[in-house]
């Protein structure tokens, strides 16, 4: 029996999630799923955020569909999304941009750099310690040198090393595994990288980065794609996986049946190729592009179609045989 922990979380979670989720007991009607309440909404009516127990449940799941969380207006405030990747040492941040002639892997540290936690606020500054480890840094390059050879692809290393010495770190660590590896790469600064991103996108395969830089780069190249509304995500550590959009709660525009599910859906889609279902992962991509090319999107792609109306389409088009 696999088992799915939902979390809509907050905003429009609540709105892209149930598609998601459909399309998954769609095309897996054995699945099992149970939600799991942490974020804003939570914290609003018990002051706490996300309790240990809900790590705990989210930990005996097989994988976690998530949506986004809105960083509650606390004091000391400790987010719910970077305290479950850590808990869960999800450290592969997996984050896919394919378009017209060009498909791009980002491949984010998930749990150190200027995510570390480490930080000092006095009245006469606040620091935060930026780690970059050596273990941190091998499995990260490790895991992009793996996807860069299954997709045969070149390998960029993105980081600030002119300026940043944990990034003289991070690439020459990164540099040495490809080596090892045998695999062509080659390395960039994170500034001319993301705009040569968006005017050279087919330049690029698999692009691996520390944790803050990989959060922007991915925001960044959303451009190539459409925008937020279109990207997934999977959270990877040898243990546990997650899945999510890379788009926020989105305040602006939650509760008016707006938002893009495909981000969310093609999150599901993601969780199905981490389960081996290749074909499902296909079937929810085609019928996608199926729609779209025919108008058949949300506003933010220029259609009229609500969020609702557009994930009622999709399941149509995903119970047709072809
Ligand atoms: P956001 O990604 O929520 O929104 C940025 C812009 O993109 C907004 O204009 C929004 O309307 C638009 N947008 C996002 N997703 C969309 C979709 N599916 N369809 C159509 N338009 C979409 O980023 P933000 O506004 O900077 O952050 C809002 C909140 O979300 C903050 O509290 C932030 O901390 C949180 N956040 C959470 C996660 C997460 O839980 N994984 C990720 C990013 C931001
Ligand atoms: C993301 C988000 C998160 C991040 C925030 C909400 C902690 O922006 O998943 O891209 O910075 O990683
Ligand atoms: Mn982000």
């Amino acid at each position: 029996m696999t088992r799915i922990a939902v979390v809509e979380g907050d905003g429009i979670g609540h709105e892209v999630i149930p598609v998601a989720q459909k399309a998954l007991a769609l095309l897996h009607p054995e699945y099992e799923f149970f939600s799991v309440d942490v974020g804003y909404g939570k914290w609003e009516e018990t002051g706490c955020p996300c309790a240990d127990r809900d790590l705990g449940a989210l930990k005996t799941a097989d994988a976690i569909l998530f949506g986004a969380i809105t960083t509650p207006p606390m004091k000391d405030y400790q987010s719910v999304v970077l305290r479950i990747r850590k808990s869960l040492d999800l450290y592969a941040n997996l984050r896919p941009i394919r378009g017209d002639g060009f498909d791009i892997m980002i491949v984010r540290e998930n749990t150190e750099g200027l995510y570390s936690g480490i930080e000092e606020t006095t009245t006469a500054r606040a620091t935060t310690l930026r780690v970059v480890s050596r273990a941190g840094t091998e499995r990260i390059v490790r895991t992009a040198i793996r996807l860069a050879k299954e997709r045969d692809g070149l390998l960029t290393i993105g980081h600030k090393a002119n300026v940043i010495k944990s990034d003289v770190f991070f690439r020459d660590i990164c540099i040495a595994e490809a080596q090892a590896a045998g695999i062509e790469y080659n390395d960039r600064f994170i500034d001319a990288l993301s705009l040569d991103i968006l005017q050279h996108p087919k330049n690029y395969n698999v692009v691996v980065t520390t944790n803050m830089f990989g959060d922007i780069l991915s925001d960044v190249a959303a451009y190539l794609v459409g925008g937020l509304g279109l990207v997934p995500s999977a959270n990877i550590g040898d243990e546990y996986a997650l899945f999510e959009p890379v788009h926020g709660s989105a305040p602006d525009i939650a509760g008016g049946n707006i938002a893009n599910p495909i981000a969310a859906v093609r999150s599901a889609a993601m969780l199905l190729d981490h389960f081996g279902d290749a074909e499902g992962a296909a079937r929810i991509d085609t019928a996608i592009r199926t729609l779209v090319a025919r108008g058949i999107c949300t506003r933010d792609l220029c259609g009229s179609y609500g969020t609702r109306e557009f994930g009622d389409a999709l399941i149509t088009q995903l119970c047709k045989k072809t």
